[in-house]
């Protein structure tokens, strides 16, 4: 493992217009394609499986057994669909690379759909993000004019057409079945599983689903070989990864870097905390996984390494937070938005939700009541593991797991503010004056 940046995805993306396919072409971009068309579909699939390439869409599921499981003797149609919904607080690496360099997630498309057998594929992305539906739309224009799709991808007799479909905003589209029936045009809501979606996904047809990063992942290997992938990362997480460093750090961003690297390092690249800031708290992968502390600076980041910890590699969002940083001020808009963007079919998630925030509310305020910390821990074990989706299960890692580290926070609001503990405007990222200036 080494602490260097290794940019692949984030390569091309200071290029000058690197969002046309022209600037994509000129730094190699479709060559992979080239590579691929001679390459059968069932060894595009084990040069995945081999290199070890594992979904970047928070579980880590093995990209290639994935698509290992698309019954190919099924008569039906098989479709490829990208999760580009990306709406988990602190989770900010889709939209930059689709709207940096659309073509490398276009060019993973097309591969991807070759190599599962899919005539069709689909882009599902975040209706809010207009910016990105539009640059993605002007890709697949230009991907279109060039013959990369269409109905014979350069002229090899395979055919490949691909739609980007916006969503109308809601954070249970991202979860994998519930896009499916919102890309059918139904209400956005969790399917029963099984069956699965590689048997029966969208329109009852076999689909692999699969993370924006995850795909765009996919020219890569192609290009520079199962080794060259394989040979970074760590034993059962390989190869590289953007990870979204935000909060009290001074130079926030997108770092790429090998799987297991380490916070320390990631913050020693990113310049530091701000000027007078110590670490307090941390998520490693968005608001749905466990939060860390300083004492965990120098667990790898990878699934296993995270794991090891008692939370989750997620989508690697990892939001730092600072000694200003009220804890029961943050689990409570955190379970705000889980209040809000719980679908509501499911009685443990619809009604805890609710009720967490409004203890969580009480707590904040200074209002708490003797027995409100239980409640809520026996709230979290009666939506952990007996709700529909994982979205109720995300909702309960922040207060689980700040309650572990920070209990005498929670027992301070039976009786005082979290803003008389620690005023809002400490913690704010910007002051008045500069967001004016
Ligand atoms: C509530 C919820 C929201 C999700 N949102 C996203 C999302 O925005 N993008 C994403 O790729 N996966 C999201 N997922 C995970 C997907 O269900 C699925 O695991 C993923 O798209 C698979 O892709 P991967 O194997 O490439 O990681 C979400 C899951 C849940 C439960
Ligand atoms: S856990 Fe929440 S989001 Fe998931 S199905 Fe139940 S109510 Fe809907």
């Amino acid at each position: 493992m080494t602490s260097q940046l290794t940019p692949v995805l984030t390569r091309n993306w200071g290029d000058d217009r690197a969002w046309t396919r022209a600037a994509y072409e000129a730094q190699g971009g479709y060559g992979a394609l080239r590579k691929a068309l001679d390459i059968a579909p069932n060894d595009l699939i084990e040069q995945v499986k081999d290199a070890g390439l594992r979904g970047r869409g928070g579980a880590g599921f093995p990209t290639g057994m994935k698509w290992g499981f698309i019954p190919q003797d099924n008569p039906k149609p098989k479709y490829l669909v990208v999760n580009a919904d990306e709406s988990e607080p602190g989770t900010c690496k889709d939209i930059p690379l689709m709207m940096a360099s659309p073509h490398t997630l276009v060019e993973g498309v097309i591969i991807s759909s070759l190599a599962i057998r899919a005539e069709m594929a689909f882009i599902y992305v975040r209706g809010e993000v207009l910016h990105v539906v539009r640059r993605l739309r002007a890709a697949v224009r230009e991907a279109y004019e060039a013959g990369y799709l269409g109905d014979n991808v350069m002229g090899s007799g395979r055919k490949v057409d691909l739609v980007i479909h916006a969503g109308a905003g809601a954070y249970i589209c991202g979860e994998e079945t519930a896009l499916l029936d919102s890309l059918e045009g139904r209400r956005g809501q969790p399917r029963l599983r099984p069956p699965f979606p590689a048997v029966e996904g969208l329109y009852a047809c076999p689909t692999v689903i699969n993370n924006v990063e995850s795909i765009a992942s996919v020219p890569s290997i192609i290009e520079e070989g199962v080794a060259w992938f394989s040979g970074m990362g760590t034993e059962k997480s390989k190869g590289y990864t953007i990870y979204s460093l935000s909060g009290h750090v001074k130079r926030p961003g997108q770092y790429e870097a090998p799987l297991g690297i380490t916070l320390r390092q990631l913050l020693d690249l990113g310049g530091g905390m701000r000027d007078g800031s110590e670490l307090k708290f941390w998520t490693p992968g968005g608001s749905s996984t466990p939060i860390l502390t300083a004492e965990h600076l120098d667990i790898p980041l990878d699934y296993e390494g995270v794991a090891a910890a008692g939370s989750m590699l997620g989508t690697k969002a990892l939001q730092v937070f600072d000694q200003t940083t009220s804890v029961v001020r943050a689990v409570l808009r955190w379970t705000e938005f889980y209040k809000h963007e719980s679908c509501g079919k499911c009685t443990p998630c619809r009604e805890g939700t609710w009720w967490m925030t409004q203890i969580l509310k009480r707590l904040d305020g200074g209002e708490g009541r003797d027995g409100d910390i239980e409640l809520l821990l026996d709230l979290c074990d009666n939506i952990l593991g007996r709700s529909f989706c994982a979205l109720g299960d995300g909702a309960t890692s922040p207060i689980t797991s700040a309650i572990q580290y920070f209990r005498n926070e929670f027992e301070s609001g039976m009786h005082t503010p979290s803003w008389e503990l620690f005023p809002p405007e400490r913690s704010a990222l910007f002051q008045a004056e500069e967001v004016l200036a």
